[in-house]
């Protein structure tokens, strides 16, 4: 089943005269559960496609199509409960709240939508994600690695449809940055997360069960991972 689709979807910014089209139009649509990576150089439009199909920015033209919905229709209130109930993020830098413990982190977007958090399916979570140790703890205390599994479980705390994620092992050194690739591709398969994953390193969108590569805003790869 497609969960996601974009039709001639193009993102233009303008720089002076100069128009960069940093996503030109994509044709593309995700079926649910699949681990996509989203691969290419610097500067290639990665983060922007990520950014437009997710809803954290407007498209300049094309349109994206979520569970068989034109998201052209919503308005910003109802594209940021469609973001904040169906959509996770992950970025490179963790944003955790410093002054907040590990599982407060965690509760917040549950807060957010003044909802009742679901204990069992909260521990079973940070169980998979093995930061049950950290859950009382600061940010402060915790390695990278611990922080973005910390981030991981907050991205999916609403028992989002996709997590979309951009460079999440960036910012980590090679072991751990393996283990948290590990974990996300875990968790996604264990509880029928879509993943949708922005990374510039080969070795890891190799794990993926689809690459996308991206050049000058444009896909000029779509094939099969190492997964499938
Ligand atoms: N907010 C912005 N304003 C102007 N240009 C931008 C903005 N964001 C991205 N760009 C440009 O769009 C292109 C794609 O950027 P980006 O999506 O960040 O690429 P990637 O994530 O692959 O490195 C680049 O040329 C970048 O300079
Ligand atoms: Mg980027």
């Amino acid at each position: 089943m497609t969960i996601l689709e974009c039709k001639a979807l193009t993102k233009e910014y303008y720089s002076g005269e100069n128009v960069i089209k940093a996503v030109d139009h994509a044709d593309l649509s995700f079926e649910q559960g699949a681990f996509t990576a989203i691969t290419g150089p610097s500067g290639s439009g990665k983060s922007t496609l990520l950014h437009v199909l997710s809803s954290l920015e407007n498209p300049t033209s094309g349109e994206v199509i979520y569970n068989g919905e034109s998201l052209k229709k919503y308005n910003d209130n109802q594209l940021s409960i469609l973001r904040r109930r169906r959509f996770g993020f992950v970025f490179q830098a963790y944003n955790l709240v410093q002054e907040l413990t590990g599982y407060e982190n965690i509760l917040l977007p549950v807060m957010l939508d003044h909802r009742k958090p679901d204990e069992a399916y909260l521990q079973k979570l940070t169980g998979v994600l093995g930061i049950e140790d950290r859950l009382s703890h600061l940010p402060s205390g915790m390695s990278g690695g611990q922080q973005q599994r910390i981030a991981i479980a907050r991205a999916l705390a609403n028992k989002p449809a996709i997590l979309f994620a951009d460079e999440p092992t960036g910012n980590l050194d090679g072991k751990s940055g393996r283990e948290v690739l590990a974990l996300l591709k875990y968790v996604s398969a264990e509880f029928g997360v879509t993943l949708i994953l922005v990374t510039h390193d080969l070795g890891v969108a190799e794990q993926a069960d689809r690459i996308l590569t991206l050049a000058d805003g444009q896909i000029v790869r779509d094939t099969k991972g190492a997964a499938q």
